[in-house]
């Protein structure tokens, strides 16, 4: 069988948080359960959420064999960036660390039937969240060539979007696109293959997945919450998997570690904000961890510390 998902960077999440026995950790993205099951193998107690079901019940199943853990997570089905709610209704008002591992795990890419994959085929789909009504198949049959242009270009940050989307509106006149693999030909048709590349595809379903799932929006707002709630000395770390994603973390952990955020062109400062982290620094996998899981070849590490 294969592995639900690898954790990614998992020492030096665990050393950037500092896990240790008795602390209460946020963990925004249980997928597989990689780094809650170490943080709890340290001692640690967790809340974590995770918005695809699928994943909650993998990583219940799971943690509930190891008796030690017992009590000492709790697992909910939701999105991050409801992390005030979800700790409320927990009675946690604070944190000692908390962890973002963005993006979809090798479960969710690897599962056909989720729809996410251009090597493999299944009904588009796509959807982290299986309660939610907005799938692949709407967007890309029901969305305007216009709308999917500006999707594929800015979330996939592909060259060639109106191209793709063009043929995307011409093949779905003849019939839906409704599988993975018509979706990743009709985008391979569009895109020269050039070296050594990424698959042509790999960009178009980037941009499709971070549509339908809602990505980008209210990370930056998540990220700050989280930040919020964080005891001082505690961390947060996020991983992120692309520019674009990895661009609001920076953008985020920037805003809050300064003490000015005013427009640069005013003459002196009006805005009163005070940095409520430092920086602690940005980290990528060792050589040695991208030759035993090349997925985890494009993760970005940041960490940043409450004050
Ligand atoms: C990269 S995997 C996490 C893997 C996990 N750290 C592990 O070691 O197994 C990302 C997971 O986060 C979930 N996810 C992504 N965005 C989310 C969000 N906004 N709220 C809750 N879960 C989210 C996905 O469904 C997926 O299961």
């Amino acid at each position: 069988m294969t592995e639900y998902h690898i954790p990614v960077m998992l020492d030096e999440c665990m050393d950037a948080l500092r896990v240790s026995t008795g602390k209460l950790y946020f963990d925004g993205t249980l997928g597989g359960g990689g780094h809650t099951g170490e943080i709890l193998k340290r001692g640690g107690r967790v809340i974590a959420t995770d918005r695809d079901m699928e994943a909650i019940d993998h990583s219940r199943m799971k943690l509930s064999q190891i008796t030690d853990y017992n009590g000492r997570y709790t697992l909910v089905k939701d999105n991050f960036k409801n992390v005030l709610e979800v700790l409320k209704s927990n009675e946690a008002d604070s944190l000692d660390g908390a962890l973002l591992d963005l993006g979809i795990s090798s479960h969710q890419v690897d599962e056909n039937l989720r729809g996410f994959s251009y090597s493999g085929n299944g009904l588009l789909d796509m959807r982290m969240d299986r309660d939610q009504y907005l799938s692949a198949m709407t967007v890309v049959n029901e969305y305007t060539e216009e709308e999917l242009s500006r999707i594929i270009y800015t979330y996939g940050e592909e060259r060639f979007a109106r191209k793709i989307a063009r043929a995307i509106c011409e093949a779905r006149k003849k019939s839906p696109v409704e599988t993975t693999k018509r979706l990743a030909d009709i985008v391979k048709s569009c895109v020269p293959v050039v070296g050594k590349g990424g698959h042509p595809a790999k960009k178009t379903f980037q941009a499709i997945r971070i549509e339908v799932n809602n990505e980008l929006s209210g990370l930056g707002e998540a990220v700050s919450d989280i930040i919020s709630v964080l005891k001082p000395g505690a961390r947060i770390a996020v991983i992120s998997f692309h520019s674009l994603e990895d661009r609001i973390i920076k953008q985020t952990f920037k805003m809050v570690s300064s003490d000015c955020i005013c427009d640069k062109s005013l003459p002196v400062c009006v805005c009163n904000h005070k940095a409520s982290v430092k920086l602690i620094g940005k980290y990528k996998p060792t050589e040695k961890e991208i030759t035993k899981n090349t997925r985890s070849q494009s993760a970005t590490l940041r960490v940043a510390e409450k004050l």
